[in-house]
């Protein structure tokens, strides 16, 4: 996982990210380009809606917020519920973003300037120091799980739990009727809020924790 360079850029695409970061209107023709080329990847024909992406937020502790702890955010993708979670109050460099695809970090940093953009896969570790030395407060993924087996989201889950201080969130979005991982795998909690309709498929948020033993 390497910290996202703008030298990995093309001229072109800087000049015209450079010109208008926020400007959405081109967001599903990228991302469905995405989707074609690593639907697997990808795991939706479209970026989330904005409901979605504030249900999600929602689930961020006010004290995570107000003690400016990390926000780590899997599969951001073009930025949809980043921008919410800015709304909801955290800080745009305390957000720390890992992202597969070199084009949609070359859009986040445009768009976030202030927040740590890591180009990598989430399900590697992450290398010591990639915080900057801050506490961990959230985690929140817009990962496809179910693309992987289910080891791999068990471990990521799993691993994610143990790094996070007891009783913080996990916040994961899902299409699906059944939950990634059985809580009583993680020794967790599960909760889940109402199906939000907003969204291209329907999804629902899946907030795992885990208490202080
Ligand atoms: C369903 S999309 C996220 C949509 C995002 N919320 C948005 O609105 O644009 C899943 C995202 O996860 C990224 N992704 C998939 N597997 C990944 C991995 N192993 N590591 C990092 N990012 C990954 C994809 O590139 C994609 O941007």
């Amino acid at each position: 996982m390497t910290e996202f360079d703008r030298s990995d850029m093309t001229a072109s695409s800087k000049r015209r990210l450079a010109a208008d970061p926020l400007n959405r209107t081109g967001d599903d023709a990228r991302f469905f380009k995405g989707w074609l080329k690593r639907p697997f990847v990808t795991g939706a024909v479209s970026p989330s809606s904005r409901a979605l992406g504030r249900a999600m937020s929602r689930f961020v502790p006010d004290g995570v917020v107000e003690a400016g702890d990390v926000v780590l955010e899997l599969g951001p993708g073009t930025g949809v519920v980043t921008q919410t979670l800015i709304d909801r109050g955290v800080a745009e460099e305390n957000l720390v973003l890992v992202e597969y695809s070199a084009e949609f970090c070359a859009l986040l940093k445009a768009r976030f300037p202030r927040a740590t953009i890591l180009e990598g896969d989430a399900y590697a570790p992450l290398e010591p120091g990639a915080l900057g030395g801050r506490r961990l407060g959230t985690i929140v993924s817009s990962l496809p799980l179910f693309t992987k087996p289910d080891a791999m989201r068990e471990t990521l889950i799993g691993g994610a739990l143990d790094t996070l201080p007891p009783g913080h969130p996990f916040i994961q979005f899902s299409y699906a009727l059944t939950l990634p991982v059985k809580p009583e795998r993680l020794g967790a909690q599960v909760e889940l809020s109402p199906w939000v309709k907003l969204n291209l498929p329907p999804a629902r948020v899946i907030v795992y924790r885990r208490t202080a033993p």
